[in-house]
């Protein structure tokens, strides 16, 4: 099972100050020495944390593991990426006045749209993954899409506030997990995971590789970020190895 380590949080302190440190390229190579399998990093359009110029700069400097460009499917950032040329380009939804991305993508709604946009990133050379919501609807319409891989957004299962509520959201990940494996489709998944919830999900089989931002960032305050990714991959390798 495969981390991906999201530095947009070391940007978004940088940010606070519109300064130069701490610089997330710096972070991201101290996370691949620590064992980061993938960086993903989200160029949001109001430029809230990663700017363009770190985007250009973590191309240059990190090349031993992938780069995961999370990106809104708009003109703007087929651009960009076409130009950096991440290993993957992950498509979200946006919105400007949101604190965190909410809910997955409704390819449905633009499978149409999507489809014409993908195939030109992967024209590229560029692997494309959709952010989904755990929905069958959802993973039918990316297939239709023709991406590679889904990421299936873990945030109702992390903000679930009852034991209950979280054990129904776990089981429509895994659902969804086996559903988009049998549909010949990778599977990711992110979005609020923590050292104290990320086992259960790293425990489904179907699910390769997950995306993990806010808590390394946040526990590499106290720890130090080599401590908090290596914390962070050793919980996923421990439920791995119960399956
Ligand atoms: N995966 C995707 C597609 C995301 O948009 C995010 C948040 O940027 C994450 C994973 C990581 O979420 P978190 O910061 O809550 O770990």
């Amino acid at each position: 099972m495969k981390l991906g380590v999201n530095i947009d949080h070391i940007a978004t302190v940088r940010q606070a100050r519109m300064t130069y440190e701490p610089d997330p390229v710096k972070g991201a190579l101290i996370a691949q020495d620590a064992g980061a399998d993938q960086i993903t990093f989200h160029l949001r359009e109001d430029r809230r944390h990663i700017q363009d110029e770190d985007v250009f700069r973590l191309r240059c400097s990190i090349k031993r593991i992938p780069l995961n460009m999370e990106m809104a499917p708009t003109e703007e950032m087929k651009s960009i990426a076409m130009e950096v040329k991440p290993e993957r380009v992950t498509l979200v939804p946006e919105k400007r006045q949101e604190i965190t991305t909410e809910g997955g993508l409704d390819v449905v709604s633009l499978k149409d749209y999507l489809k014409r946009y993908v195939s030109q990133l992967k024209d590229e050379g560029i692997s494309v993954a959709l952010f989904i919501d755990p929905e069958i609807e959802q993973i039918d319409a990316s297939v239709y899409v023709g991406v590679d891989a889904i990421e299936l957004h873990t945030g109702e299962y992390a903000n679930a506030e009852t034991e209950k509520r979280k054990i129904e959201e776990l089981e429509r990940i895994k659902k969804a997990s086996v559903y988009a494996k049998d549909k010949n489709l990778k599977v990711f998944a992110g979005h609020g995971l923590t050292y104290t919830n990320v086992q259960p999900v790293a425990a489904i089989p179907e699910i390769e590789e997950l995306n993990i931002g806010h808590s390394i960032i946040s526990n590499a305050i106290f720890l130090g970020l080599d401590e908090a990714v290596r914390k962070m991959k050793k919980l996923m390798m421990e439920a791995r190895k119960n399956i």
